[in-house]
């Protein structure tokens, strides 16, 4: 199996092994991703997703370029679509998903985890989406997120010159959220921590903050209606009562 899923309470890991390719991703090991993340984003007892590399060096080292290489146009879109699927799996799914990269998070990989709702890394990890390298661009929706995330500066750099970055420099370019070691307790402390959180606010934050700019009456119409919610009356008496709310997902 080279994609592992585990269960932590109600975090779910998911762990990309393919070690002797540093976790590149080939055809099989992306399929079964896109088809586990997908699983996953369904599944109501799973409340945050952490997703990470196996071994100690490599978090995804790309796509798999030895599979690239004998891509034809219809196949490279078809390649491109299948990475999109998973990065919007990630995106969209109606809870949080964390990256914890233990290592080498290179073009897709890199993408992989932008696609996240939130990347710590480990002091060793090396960032970056080297494609121009190869004499591609970034298809998985690196151009978009990584310019969403670290502005249109920082995406032209990195996507341009297809230099790596180490984890200070990812941590002082917003790239990632935190450094730290081992990367895998980190991201789950918060995933645990989040999974005490009303998931229906927490979806609904995630959809909102992922509206494009713009979107403001969208964010006051769909704020109103939280308000119906059981979760929404329960936090905010709990608050008002000075106790811990009892969050029930209604
Ligand atoms: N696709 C396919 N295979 C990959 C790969 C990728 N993206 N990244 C690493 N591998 C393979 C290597 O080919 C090598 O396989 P081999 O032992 O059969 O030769 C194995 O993983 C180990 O990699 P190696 O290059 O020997 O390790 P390293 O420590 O010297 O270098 C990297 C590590 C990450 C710097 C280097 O592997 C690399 O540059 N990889 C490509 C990164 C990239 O461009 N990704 C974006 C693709 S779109």
């Amino acid at each position: 199996m080279s994609i592992d899923v585990a269960r932590d309470g109600a975090v779910a890991v998911v762990t990309v092994d393919r070690q002797d390719a540093l976790n590149a991703l080939d055809v099989a090991t992306l399929t079964e991703l896109r088809d586990r993340l997908g699983e996953l984003a369904k599944d109501g007892t799973v409340r945050a997703l952490v997703l990470t590399g196996a071994g100690e060096k490599a978090f995804v080292a790309g796509a798999d370029i030895k599979y690239m290489s004998g891509l034809d146009p219809d196949g490279a879109k078809g390649w491109g679509a299948l990475g999109h699927e998973a990065g919007r799996l990630l995106e969209t799914m109606p809870k949080p998903t964390i990256a914890a990269i233990n290592g080498f998070a290179l073009g897709g990989g890199c993408e992989l985890a932008l696609a996240c709702d939130l990347r710590y890394a480990a002091g060793r990890a090396k960032l970056g989406q080297p494609e121009i390298n190869l004499g591609i661009v970034p298809g998985w929706g690196g151009t978009q997120r990584l310019a969403r995330i670290c502005g249109l500066g920082v995406a032209k750099d990195l996507i341009y010159t297809g230099r790596t970055v180490d984890a200070e420099e990812a941590l002082r370019i917003g790239l990632v959220n935190a450094i730290a070691d081992p990367v895998l307790d980190r991201a789950l402390e918060t995933a645990h921590a989040l999974t005490a959180k009303s998931p229906v606010a927490l979806a609904l934050a995630k959809r909102l903050v992922n509206l494009a700019p713009g979107a403001l009456d969208a964010e006051a119409e769909a704020f109103g209606e939280l308000f119906a919610s059981e979760d929404a009356k329960e936090g905010l008496a709990a608050f008002v009562d000075k106790r811990e709310p009892r969050f029930t997902g209604r």
